[in-house]
């Protein structure tokens, strides 16, 4: 039996982790429902028009995908536009520009057939890692707290070897299985590098590692709340990526660009705020 707040200080001699079965619903609870992130889904559900261009793939089925989104020399266009420090709200329009040919099928096809509506880049994030940066708690297996129905975007604008400046993945199922076991959205400090003594301690299976082989110009879109993952940082040589939140939307993404002024900057404050009740559909 896994108790709720149970201690497993003993497991496979790891620290103490407090173990929680409720995490995962009080995220969706916290999210969903009292942040109004569900309600907005809906209403965007409700007017989507688009539905004959839906088209079913990984996305959906294994919560991660990869997608050509620029060749290598748009790649290297970007990557020294980040040397002079671009940045998605001072160069708005530049940004704008960049998305236009970030969001074409067969992406968009994808991301409707995930949300079943629109969506919106909700927040992002140009970021130059320099080889061995600290260790943080990315770098730990987890999921993003946040709206069941958000995906996460990586524009990697240079390639990556399959196990460093990556983003690596587990499967759906054994996500699915560590949610039940308490272990994922647990307390940031907690997080483990290595979820074996867990997997092993409740016999959920063979743990499996999942890295794509990823070249400049190529992106990694992942269901973030509902795939465990953990960044692989580079050693050698900068990792240029582009980090992207989507998020449903009641109308298409540019026009939703026009109107709220997103995307907004991720990082510089909460990714997901509460929607205000006069906000809500
Ligand atoms: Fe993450």
């Amino acid at each position: 039996m896994i108790g709720s707040g149970r201690d497993v200080r003993n497991i496979g001699g790891v620290m103490a982790i407090q173990l929680n079965p409720l995490y995962a619903p009080n995220n969706r609870q916290l999210y969903d429902v009292e942040m109004g992130y569900e309600r907005v889904h809906q209403d965007a559900r409700r007017r989507f028009r688009r539905a004959g261009k839906m088209d079913f793939g990984d996305l959906n089925s294994r919560r991660v995908e990869k997608f050509r989104l620029f060749t290598a020399k748009e790649a290297a266009k970007i990557r020294k536009r980040m040397d002079e420090g671009i940045n998605p709200v001072a160069d708005r329009s530049e940004t704008l520009a960049l998305l236009k040919k970030v969001f074409m099928p067969p992406l968009d096809a994808r991301l409707i057939a995930f949300f079943n509506s629109e969506y919106v880049p909700h927040a992002m994030s140009y970021d130059k890692i320099m080889p061995n940066e600290p260790f943080t708690h990315s770098d730990c297996w987890h999921c993003d707290g946040g709206p069941t129905n958000h995906l996460v975007m990586m524009i990697y604008l240079s390639g990556s070897r399959k196990k460093t400046a990556n983003t690596l993945f587990t499967t759906g199922r054994m996500t699915d299985y560590l949610k039940v076991a308490g272990y994922v959205f647990c307390h940031m400090e907690q997080r483990l590098a290595d979820v074996s003594p867990i997997v092993n301690r409740f016999q959920l299976g063979q743990f499996e590692e999942i890295a794509f082989e990823i070249k400049a110009g190529e992106a990694i879109v992942f269901q973030s709340v509902n795939i465990l993952h953990k960044r692989a940082l580079p050693t050698q040589g900068p990792r240029y990526t582009i980090t992207l939140a989507l998020l449903p939307s009641p109308m298409p993404w540019l026009k939703a660009c026009e109107k709220t002024g997103k995307p907004l900057r991720l990082g510089m404050r909460p990714t997901f705020e509460n929607i205000p009740e006069s906000e809500l559909p």
